[in-house]
């Protein structure tokens, strides 16, 4: 009877296990036998880009975001097609590198054909954007499937947008189990890549309507410059750095720049500036502001919870063969 009743628990903790396992469980050795070598031929692709144009690493990094944000990180946002999620607002002529992906996946395929999921190569590469961009590094969890459908409704209602304040993108955050801490530390992210005049025109002229600038909120020096690359109604695809101080080094000047009133997105200053800021974002940005350790450890940690969002994993979803369209 003993026996029989031990025997019956430790079957119950081996399912138990095997559940958990089969429960999207992402981990960092998933290719390690299948495809030994991935982490090299990611990282030698990344290199290239970032070494033909700088601004690359930032795209990669923004492409890992978009992602995972609409039905979780799986790269959804790599596919082609009028109602993807490349023509959703956030990423209309803004969401870039889907070329580099594509030679990503070429020669990861070339190693080892249909095991890697573009999902998983969007992880790896944003690792190493940031690592390349003289930022933190960390273990990148594998194992993600891809996705069978682009979400272009989902894509403009769960990304956060430039105008929008803390709350708000609080939320959106809260939406897919990211707290206050993961929203300062990624919007870290900004400390490399460009804005475009179309996301943060809105500050630079008194208009009529009701997006007066608060000067208060933009540098004086800054605006100048600004009201030049983007004059109203001129080329609003004109952009500039996200992090005037350095702009493609990835380090925590954001943050100061966040306390010296140069956030180039309204929605940057609001984490530091406005109301809202006080009892939820400002002090964050005042302890990475001057705590590179911590940013960075920090945005590690959050780089890791932003990639746990929903993956497809087991036998759900597919390994698609090209990143751009499901396979036939
Ligand atoms: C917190 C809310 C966020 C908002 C409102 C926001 C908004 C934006 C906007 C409007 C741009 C400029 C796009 C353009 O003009 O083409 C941008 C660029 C960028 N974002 Fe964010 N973002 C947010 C969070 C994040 C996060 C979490 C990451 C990554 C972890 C990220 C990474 C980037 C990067 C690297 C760029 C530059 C891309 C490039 O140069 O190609 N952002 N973001
Ligand atoms: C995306 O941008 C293109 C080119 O600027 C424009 O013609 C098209 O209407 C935009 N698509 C959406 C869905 O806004
Ligand atoms: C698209 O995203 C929205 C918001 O997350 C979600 O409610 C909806 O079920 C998704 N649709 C598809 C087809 O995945
Ligand atoms: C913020 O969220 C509220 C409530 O959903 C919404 O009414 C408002 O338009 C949002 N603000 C912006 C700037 O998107
Ligand atoms: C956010 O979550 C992390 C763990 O994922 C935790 O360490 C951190 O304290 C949380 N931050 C807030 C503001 O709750
Ligand atoms: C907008 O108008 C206010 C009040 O007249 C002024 O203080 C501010 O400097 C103006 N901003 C710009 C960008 O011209
Ligand atoms: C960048 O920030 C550093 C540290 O705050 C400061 O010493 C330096 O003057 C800034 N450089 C520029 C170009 O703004
Ligand atoms: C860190 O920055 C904050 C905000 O600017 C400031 O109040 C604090 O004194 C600084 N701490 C140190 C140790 O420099």
């Amino acid at each position: 009877m003993k026996s029989l009743s031990t025997n019956g628990f430790a079957w119950f903790i081996t399912i138990s296990m095997l559940c958990l396992l089969a429960n999207s469980q992402l981990t960092t050795n998933f290719y390690s036998n299948s495809c030994p070598n991935l982490f090299s031929i990611v990282r030698k692709q990344v290199l290239n880009a970032v070494k033909t144009e700088t601004r690359m690493a930032a795209s990669l990094l923004r492409l890992h975001f978009h992602d995972c944000f609409v039905n979780g990180c799986d790269a959804s946002v790599l596919l082609d097609g009028s109602d993807g999620e490349k023509t959703a607002l956030p990423n209309n002529n803004s969401a870039r590198g889907f070329e580099v992906v594509d030679a990503i996946k070429t020669a990861v395929e070339s190693s080892c054909s249909g095991i890697v999921s573009c999902a998983d190569i969007l992880a790896i590469a944003a690792r190493d954007s940031v690592l390349l961009s003289g930022g933190p590094s960390w273990k990148v969890l594998l194992g993600r499937r891809d996705g069978l459908v682009a979400n272009q409704t989902g894509a403009n209602s769960m990304l956060p947008g430039p105008f929008e304040p803390v709350d708000n993108i609080t939320l959106k955050f809260q939406a897919v189990g990211l707290n206050l801490t993961d929203v300062v530390s990624l919007s870290g992210a900004h400390t490399i890549g460009r804005a475009s005049c179309a996301t943060f025109g809105n500050r630079l002229f008194n208009f009529s309507g009701t997006n007066a600038p608060d000067s208060t909120l933009l540098d004086a020096n800054m605006v100048s410059g600004l009201q030049n690359l983007c004059p109203v109604n001129g080329d609003s695809s004109r952009v500039t750095d996200l992090d005037w101080n350095s702009t493609d080094l990835f380090d925590n000047h954001y943050f100061q720049n966040l306390i010296n009133g140069r956030g180039i997105l309204e929605s940057d200053q609001f984490l530091y500036s406005s109301d809202q800021a006080v009892s939820t974002t400002r002090s964050i940005v005042e302890l990475y502001s001057n705590n590179t350790k911590l940013f960075f450890n920090d945005f590690a940690n959050s780089m890791i919870k932003m990639g746990n969002i929903q993956p497809l994993t087991g036998s759900a979803g597919e390994i698609r063969k090209n990143c751009r369209v499901v396979n036939s």
